[in-house]
């Protein structure tokens, strides 16, 4: 590696299933930046270290993946108001003062893949978030922001989302949105775009609402993509609404983070296309 190439990782345990070197990298070439982009394998305990081990040698911005999100904050200069609000972020850029800035692009992504790629607007809609861990708090501020009229945090622990549509209160009155909290087989009615941000299809559990949620047309998310995700996408599609994976959020979450990183917008429609179709 050239000393004139900029270094970036993604760090995580584990991380080699992680798709984001093969984003960057194509991100790279489309815009002609000069970067490397490496995974980084950390041990459980050894995120702070790793972080520091990466400043050293130079290391420009890193990625963080599971299950080092809600440490990650604790261990930046400055975080993002985004940040702040999620508790957790996916993004450290290292300044050359020294300084580490912490951002979370996870929501954004998410707001852009159903927005710009779905081609479904937010503004006035009523969301159903299944799940209230890590991947929920990262994308409940910029779900408002993008202008749902009622957002119901559906969680099988109910404190959990109780606690979530607590944070994010004065951001919904600000936003004159209604924010909700409820257990899954609790859920009534039915929604326009329901999400799910729950680990449950890795526990080989079903999807954890009763299907009424769904009507036609309804967009079901699944913010993991690939096998993980299939078991929802199915049962969203035996009930006519309209299945999308994450693999959309991820690239977009990428362009943020690349954004942020290189001040430069990548075409991560044009890449979101080259991967589904990789991946037909
Ligand atoms: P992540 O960072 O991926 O969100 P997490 O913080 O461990 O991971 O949160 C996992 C989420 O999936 C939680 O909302 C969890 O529900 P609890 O808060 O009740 O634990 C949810 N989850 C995991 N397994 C589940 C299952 N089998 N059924 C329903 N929800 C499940």
């Amino acid at each position: 590696m050239s000393q004139f190439t900029d270094l970036y990782c993604v760090m995580g345990n584990p991380v080699a299933h992680s798709r984001s070197p093969a984003i960057h990298a194509r991100f790279a070439e489309l815009t002609g930046e000069h970067l490397v982009y490496e995974r980084r394998l950390v041990p459980m305990d050894g995120f702070a270290q790793g972080v520091r081990d990466f400043a050293a040698m130079h290391g420009r911005g890193c990625n963080v993946t599971v299950p080092f999100k809600t440490e990650a904050p604790g261990l930046a200069t400055e975080c993002s108001a985004r940040v702040q609000l999620a508790g957790a972020a996916n993004t450290l850029t290292f300044r050359k003062d020294g300084s580490i800035y912490a951002d979370n692009t996870d929501g954004l992504g998410l707001v852009a893949d159903i927005t710009r790629n779905a081609g479904v607007s937010l503004a006035g809609r009523d969301v159903l978030l299944i799940g209230a861990g890590g991947a929920a708090a990262g994308v409940l501020g910029p779900l408002l922001l993008a202008g749902a009229r009622c957002i119901t945090v559906a969680n099988r622990t109910l404190s959990k989302a109780q606690a979530l549509v607590h944070s994010h209160s004065a951001l919904a009155a600000l936003q004159k949105a209604e924010l909700i909290a409820i257990t899954p087989p609790a859920v009534a009615g039915h929604f326009d775009i329901i999400i799910n941000a729950t680990a449950s299809s890795l526990a080989g559990a079903g999807v954890p609402v009763p299907a009424t949620v769904l009507r036609p047309g309804s967009l079901a998310y699944d913010m993991m993509y690939g096998p993980a995700a299939q078991g929802f996408l199915d049962w969203a599609r035996a009930h006519g609404a309209t299945p999308r994976d994450g693999l959309g959020m991820l690239v977009e979450q990428a362009a943020e983070a690349f954004l942020l990183w290189r001040g430069v917008r990548p075409p991560s429609a044009q890449v979101l296309h080259e991967m589904q179709h990789a991946a037909a």
